[in-house]
């Protein structure tokens, strides 16, 4: 069976449900998500997005996204997504996500590594009210279909142009063809035994841009999160302790009460700094201790993680808790412009799987969710211009061979395969496949 399309989008996080919002509405726009459409990990980002306060705020944001990332970063991209900030999360109030407000202001919050306050969120759940808020909308939308269990099984591509999707929904192939195609089906974490990632999330995109030639980088950037949730014996997704609870004031401390690192280091820095004191101590954990906040102000502050650690008897009022670094981000990735396009025509690249160079080699937190809205809201915008120029074509695709598992392995061992010589350290644990 086909389906024709003006743009098929695969990935319903927030930098693909963005993209197809800001697609003009009389385009025909298809979303397709390998599982369901909340199974993503824009859902479970915790601490919020960041954003430049005032026009004096953007040099200094700009400064700080480009000190966390090592100076690595895109100069030209970072300027962009300091620059488009603010507009987007107006966009985001327009459709009545509840940011936490003050007097009619925002409620800004910190994290490692900003030189200011300048994150919004919603409590401590900003990516699921954030992702909630999109889907209502795209709902709302009739030129805007999703249809979940629809695996990319390989782009349609010829001369280095993409026509469109080859999409497995219960063993059964379906060619999608699309004037535009746009990857924003997420990172690497579900390749990590130790992350904090949806297992899902296994590197579907950046194996399809290898087996295309489509131009990837840096895949040697991996971040690992400072904090997740200390479980013993726990092979799933670790549990994240969002930064933002060392931005508003919790310590770490080694097993043996003492205090080791400043907390609002960059991530890379605070992270290595827990490992080597985990060695130094013989111990699998270290304390992150906020329980000199009062009571209340922790439960309305942080609710999720307050109710998650109780679920784990950790009272986070008067418990310290034990984490430990996890595998979080992937700044590499699929290399886009600053529009967006991948090396191949017609293809885009959105969110975790593509590399915009704005995080360098070290993500500044609560930068994500604002790459996955400028830089769709930017690609989104060329194709609403294009879309005249451009004609469907539709021609015979090869039946596929291999299943949906079996395409799901290759598509791992070749990831896996490139990540190897990066992750020869412990630290970087791969899954088995
Ligand atoms: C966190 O809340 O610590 C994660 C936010 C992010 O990854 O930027």
């Amino acid at each position: 069976m086909d389906i024709s399309t003006d743009v098929l989008i695969i990935g319903t996080g927030v930098s693909g449900l963005y993209f197809a919002l800001n697609l003009n509405s009389n385009l025909k726009v298809t979303v397709i998500t390998k599982s369901n459409i909340r199974d993503c990990n824009s859902y479970l980002a915790q601490g919020g997005i960041s954003v430049a306060r005032n026009k004096e705020d953007i040099d200094v944001f700009i400064e700080d996204t480009l000190k966390a990332g090592r100076y690595k970063n895109k100069r030209s991209s970072v300027k962009i997504l300091a620059e488009e900030s603010l507009k987007n999360i107006k966009v985001l109030q327009n459709y009545n996500v509840d940011f936490n407000m003050d007097d009619g202001h925002f409620n800004y919050t910190r994290e490692g590594a900003h030189s200011i306050k300048r994150i919004v969120h919603c409590d401590d759940e900003t990516g699921k009210q954030v992702t909630e808020t999109l889907i209502q909308e795209v709902k709302k939308r009739k030129n805007i279909t999703v249809i979940e269990n629809a695996y990319l099984a390989d782009i349609i591509c010829k001369d280095n142009k993409c026509y469109g999707g080859i999409v497995l929904r219960e063993g059964v192939q379906t060619n999608i063809f699309s004037k535009f195609t746009v990857l924003a089906s997420g990172g690497i974490g579900g390749l990590f035994k130790n992350s904090t990632n949806q297992r899902t999330i296994t590197g579907n995109g950046i194996a399809i841009a290898i087996k295309n030639n489509i131009k990837i980088e840096h895949l040697d950037y991996i971040q690992i999160h400072p904090t997740s949730l200390y479980e013993k014996e726990k092979n799933e997704r670790k549990m994240l302790i969002s930064e933002s609870l060392r931005g508003e004031g919790g310590k770490l401390y080694n097993i043996n009460g003492e205090s080791f690192i400043d907390e609002l280091l960059p991530r890379d820095v605070v992270s290595k700094a827990i490992f080597e004191e985990e060695k130094k101590t013989n111990s699998p954990f270290v304390y992150l201790d906020i329980s000199n906040k009062p009571d209340n102000y922790l439960k309305e502050r942080f609710p999720f993680i307050y109710s998650e650690c109780l679920k784990r008897d950790i009272d986070i009022t008067k418990d310290k808790i034990p984490v430990t670094p996890a595998q979080h981000y992937f700044m590499g990735g699929i290399g886009v412009d600053e529009y967006s396009r991948t090396s191949m025509e017609n293809l885009f690249a959105c969110g975790e799987v593509s590399c915009t160079g704005v995080h360098g080699a070290n993500r500044l937190a609560s930068n994500s969710l604002l790459e996955a809205l400028v830089f769709p809201a930017r690609a989104a915008k060329i194709i609403n211009e294009n879309i005249d120029k451009m004609k469907l074509s539709i021609f015979d695709v090869p039946i596929l061979t291999k299943t949906k598992e079996d395409i799901e392995i290759e598509n791992k061992k070749l990831v896996i395969n490139k990540l190897n010589n990066i992750a020869e350290d412990s630290e970087y644990e791969l899954v088995d496949c």
